[in-house]
């Protein structure tokens, strides 16, 4: 069983479970609190907290493609 899992939540962020780094552009770390539920990032691109989701992904009523639908 691996230490990190992804999941793709539905119409919204990756839900990232399990010990990992973020970085900043210029490398510095990211603070990522432990939290039980893990953390999200943002799929949508139009978090103002990236690369976090920050909710504005059902605000906005984004949907996701799907491979079939952009084939
Ligand atoms: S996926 Fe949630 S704000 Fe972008």
């Amino acid at each position: 069983m691996p230490d990190v899992k992804v999941i793709v939540r539905p119409d919204g962020p990756l839900q990232i479970l399990g010990p990992i780094l973020v970085e900043n552009l210029d490398g510095s770390p990211i603070d990522v609190v432990g939290d039980p539920k893990g953390i999200f990032l943002c799929r949508c691109g139009r978090s103002t907290q990236k690369p976090f989701c920050d909710g504005s992904h059902k605000r906005s009523g984004w949907k996701e493609s799907t491979s079939q639908e952009t084939a």
